[in-house]
């Protein structure tokens, strides 16, 4: 197992501090909003919610759980070829910035909490993890810049900014939408567009980085993603990769 790819920085009380606080008011926004995956998967990522956590313990748990390790993000947006890359090789790309107290409610950056909040109860999850594995093997298999930015929107509009339909509500799937409290709360409001995924929809649909989003997409299970990306394949001609 390579876990030597994350290194542990030195955080000063603040970090700390930002770190247990975000903890403390987002747990308790998402209970009654998160989808399945992450209720059964935050709890057995067992992280300390007090100090921030070590980043080479997550990624050995999390290879016990699927297999997959943590990486060095490099504390900002990685280019596409690279995520994808390291997706494909089963490494979850982590930034270890912690963002400043007066962007609890939203940062432009994903630091830490977002990554560790937001995606890793996912990746406890089999599954999820091996459907995660198959984005970045497609991303490699795609054969232009267009069906590369399309499969881009695709892991966008799920992974990170997904709604799910589960027992007849709508839960949140994504982690942008569960590590933000600010997006969390405009995502839910009655007035924000959520549509059913319409994939040729969804490839045209820029994503907002750098601001909320003024709609959502809803994943109709948790089987959904592993079709959406099986259809996508099909309808563009790309080789659908085996795990
Ligand atoms: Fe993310």
């Amino acid at each position: 197992m390579d876990s030597v790819r994350v290194r542990t920085p030195i955080y000063t009380e603040e970090d700390h501090h930002t770190w247990a606080e975000l903890c403390r008011r987002q747990s308790v926004l998402v209970a009654p909003v998160a989808c399945r995956l992450f209720e059964v998967g935050w709890p057995k990522l067992n992280l300390d919610q007090i100090h921030l956590p070590n980043p080479v313990e997550v990624s050995s748990r999390i290879f016990e759980a699927t297999g997959w390790t943590l990486t060095d993000a490099q504390n900002g947006y990685l280019g596409p070829t690279e995520w994808f890359e390291h997706l494909a090789e089963r490494r979850f790309p982590v930034t270890n910035y912690i963002r400043r107290p007066d962007e609890i409610a939203f940062t432009p950056n994903p630091d830490l909490f977002h990554e560790y909040f937001g995606h890793l109860a996912f990746f406890m999850d089999q599954d999820f993890a091996d459907t995660a594995e198959l984005f970045g093997k497609l991303y490699l298999n795609a054969g232009d810049e267009r069906q590369r930015l399309a499969i881009a929107r695709l892991w966008w509009y799920t992974t990170e900014f997904g709604f799910i339909r589960e027992g007849g509500s709508l839960k949140l799937y994504g982690a942008g939408l569960l590590s933000s409290p600010g997006e969390l709360l405009h995502s839910l409001k009655p007035e924000t567009p959520r549509v059913p995924f319409v994939i040729p929809e969804v490839i045209e649909t820029p994503g907002a980085a750098y601001s909320m989003h003024t709609k959502y997409f809803i994943l109709e299970d948790e089987g959904h993603v592993r079709r959406i990306l099986k259809d996508f394949a099909a309808m563009e001609g790309i080789l659908f990769p085996s795990l």
